[in-house]
């Protein structure tokens, strides 16, 4: 099984360092357009398997789409982070036209791959996928939701003082501080709601902590995290190589699922070999479901942006 992974630098090359430790894939490429670089993330990596012992193949290459072809699974984390006096506009453009170039020379070596994609804005750089490679629905997945899960459970075990692989939740929604929506009332602690050991008032300070967990790393590395991102991609892509059938909340095309249409937002799947294999009713409650329409209704405002840059 072969993964390559567009964009060798923090968050792609923590993936490809994951990928190869757990042997989830047998091959990992790494490219990126900086000369060198992608290559020399992936010797540094190669170099680890004496010691930590795994026999995953991991090479590099600056810009040779020929290396990434008959990829099972292609990974896109090429793009920029927004920089100061840049206008959201201006970030979508660039990003907008770096996604549509990987993702056009991706598909010209491997026809048939599913593509996971993690460059910001990410549900819209999703649409974005959707809207212009025209490729069925299952094979293009937003890769966010797993990540906030990740935060939200870590929050969930601080407060709970209990170890975190204790614990399920997740986070649906828009991959943003003011959109995602940390699912309180559904997780549970060994089977047991959380409501049943911590208060309103924790479960509350545990959501806003979730929310803002991307911007508290931003603050504290200068830059975006990329540990958790990067295990976070390895554990989607290993459900879908490995044919898991993991329920993992995505950015996934809506046509009518959630009571929203022509839109890519977080919601739970069932993550396999073909890709997103179902969305999941999980029968919101009326809050949750307007907090959801809420959000909607700004990963729409980021898609019109979006849209106004393609004219
Ligand atoms: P980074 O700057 O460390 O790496 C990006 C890499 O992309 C660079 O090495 C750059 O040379 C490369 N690149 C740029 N244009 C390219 C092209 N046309 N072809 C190939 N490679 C190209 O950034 P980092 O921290 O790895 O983040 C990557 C992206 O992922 C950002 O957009 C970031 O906001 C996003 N992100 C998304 C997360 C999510 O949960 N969806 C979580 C964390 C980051
Ligand atoms: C994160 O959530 C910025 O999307 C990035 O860490």
């Amino acid at each position: 099984m072969k993964v390559t992974i567009v964009g060798a630098g923090n968050v792609g090359a923590t993936c490809a360092d994951v990928i190869s430790y757990r042997q989830i894939a047998s091959e990992v490429v790494l490219l990126d357009i900086k000369e060198g670089f992608a290559e020399g993330k992936a010797l540094d990596i190669m170099q680890c398997a004496t010691t930590t012992g795994f026999t995953t193949k991991v090479s590099g290459t600056t810009g040779d789409y020929s290396k990434t072809a008959n990829s099972d699974v292609v990974v896109i984390t090429s793009g920029i982070p927004r920089k100061p006096g840049m206008t959201r506009e201006e970030l979508i453009g660039i990003n907008a036209g770096i996604v549509k170039s990987v993702a056009d020379s991706i598909l010209e070596y491997s026809p048939d791959a599913i593509i996971v994609v993690v460059s910001n804005p990410m549900d819209t750089m999703t649409y974005l996928a959707h809207k212009s490679l025209g490729l069925p629905k299952n094979r293009i997945i937003g890769m966010g939701g797993a990540l906030d899960s990740s935060r939200f459970k870590t929050y969930l075990s601080l407060a709970l003082n209990r170890p975190s692989n204790d614990i399920q939740g997740m986070v649906i929604g828009g991959h943003g501080d003011t959109t995602m929506i940390p699912l309180t009332r559904l997780a549970t602690y060994n089977g047991l709601p959380v409501s049943n050991f911590l208060s309103a008032e924790a479960l509350e300070k545990v959501a806003a902590d979730t929310m803002v967990g991307g911007a508290t790393l931003t603050k504290l590395l200068g830059t975006s995290a990329w540990y958790a991102p990067g295990a976070s991609v390895a554990y989607l892509v290993d459900s879908i190589l490995n044919d898991r059938k993991r329920i993992i909340p995505c950015s996934v095309y809506l046509n009518g699922e959630y009571g929203q249409k022509d839109i890519c937002i977080g919601v739970p799947v069932i993550i396999g070999k073909s890709g997103v294999e179902e969305i999941v009713d999980i029968n919101l409650n009326d809050q949750e479901k307007s907090l959801f329409e809420a959000s909607a209704a700004k990963v729409r405002e980021m898609n019109d942006a979006l849209n106004e840059v393609l004219k």
